[in-house]
């Protein structure tokens, strides 16, 4: 199989909506971040929350199944290569959608951490937003919605602590480019994501939730 993400690791290091943002701000606020503060980044892409966790003092480990993301382990969500509570703070952004078993990888997770699991994902909107992201990127699995999320955190073990909505805004040509979506497929996405284009700009809707590990 072509490993698709390593080939775009250049694009998404240097996406604007993946660099920076209200989004990643709460995140990493959220972490409680500091000197003594162990983090595993979970599908760290383009490394940015990895990078400021490190700029509050935390020491960071980054993990991602493509070699071209040039993470410290290359591992996949779902079988993460660590003893249990390896971690002060498991971290994972803008990527659960991209997991073949999401409950599995929420699991490894939950097992890694000590205290908090921190997540950003896109939102479920409806089918036709789905459909969308799948034809625009063969590698989207399905997002979930505020619901599914705090079951999944809860059955792992972990109790909700904070949750926030967000919306990003890609410019849609440069979020079509950055997975080299067919230019045919391009103008279908597009159509099914009229409602959500305005201007050439997309609304995408995300959530950020604090989770923590239940005392036992
Ligand atoms: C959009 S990028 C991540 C963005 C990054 N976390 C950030 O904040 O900028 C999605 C990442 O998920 C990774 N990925 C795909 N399937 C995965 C899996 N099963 N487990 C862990 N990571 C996976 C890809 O290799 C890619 O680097």
């Amino acid at each position: 199989m072509t490993d698709v993400w390593s080939q775009r690791a250049d694009a998404f290091r240097e996406s604007p909506t993946h660099r920076e943002g209200p989004d990643l701000d709460l995140l990493v606020e959220w972490c409680e971040p500091g000197d003594e503060v162990k983090v595993l980044d979970v599908a760290t892409g383009g490394g940015h929350v990895a990078r400021r966790l490190r700029e509050q003092g935390c020491t960071v480990i980054t993990a991602d199944p493509a070699p071209g993301m040039k993470s410290d382990v290359v591992s996949r969500a779902e079988e993460l290569p660590f003893e249990d509570g390896s971690f002060d703070v498991v971290t994972c952004r803008i990527a659960p959608h991209h997991f073949e078993d999401i409950r599995r990888a929420v699991a490894e997770m939950a097992r890694v951490t000590q205290r908090l699991v921190v997540i950003e994902d896109n939102v479920f909107v409806d089918e036709q937003v789905e459909e969308a992201e799948r034809l625009r990127d063969p590698t989207h699995v399905r997002c979930y919605t505020e619901d599914e999320w705090k079951e999944m955190l809860t059955d792992a073990g972990l109790e909700v602590e904070q949750l926030e909505h967000f919306q990003r805004h890609p410019v849609v040509d440069d979020w079509l480019a950055r997975v080299d979506t067919p230019p045919e497929d391009a103008a279908r996405v597009k159509e099914l994501l009229g409602d959500h284009i305005s201007d050439g700009v997309l609304t995408l809707d995300s959530i950020v939730v604090k989770a923590r590990r239940s005392q036992k």
